[in-house]
C-alpha cells in the first residue's frame, strides 16, 4: 500500500477524532489542531474500541476503561500508559487527510491482558 486518503479535512473538527475504513481497515483520524494524526482503532492495553472508550481533550487522548493515556501531539505516553499508541504517517493534501498505510498496525496481546472481571472471579 501507500498513501491512501482517508477523508476530507473538513470530516473531523478539532479537538475531535472519527473513526474511517481505508480498504478494510479501519483507522482513527484526530484533529489535533496544527494538524491530524492517524491510529489504530483499538485501545492497545485491552483492545478498547477507542471511538467509546476514548476521550480526547487538551491534546491528550484518554482511554477511559483505565486511563491510559497519549499525547496526540507528540505521540508521547502520558500517566498510566504502559504501551505507546502506534501511528500511521499523516499528511494533508488540498481538502484530504492521507495517511500512509503500508499495513494494518496493530498490536499483539497478551492472554493476561484479556481477562475480564468475569474470567477473574469465575474461578476456573
Ligand atoms: S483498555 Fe484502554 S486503558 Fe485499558
Amino acid at each position: 500500500m501507500s498513501w491512501k486518503r482517508v477523508c476530507a479535512a473538513g470530516e473531523v473538527a478539532e479537538n475531535t477524532f472519527r473513526k474511517f475504513e481505508v480498504d478494510g481497515i479501519a483507522v482513527i483520524v484526530a484533529n489535533v489542531g496544527d494538524g491530524y494524526r492517524a491510529f489504530p482503532p483499538l485501545c492497545p492495553h485491552m483492545a478498547e474500541p477507542l471511538v467509546e472508550s476514548g476521550i480526547y481533550e487538551d491534546g491528550v487522548l484518554t482511554c477511559t476503561k483505565h486511563l491510559w493515556q497519549w499525547n496526540l501531539r507528540t505521540g508521547d505516553m502520558v500517566g498510566l500508559a504502559e504501551r505507546k499508541l502506534l501511528m500511521y504517517e499523516v499528511k494533508r493534501e488540498g481538502d484530504d487527510v492521507l495517511a500512509y498505510i503500508e499495513r494494518e498496525l496493530a498490536y499483539e496481546y497478551h492472554e493476561e491482558d484479556e481477562l475480564d472481571d468475569d474470567d477473574f472471579f469465575s474461578g476456573d
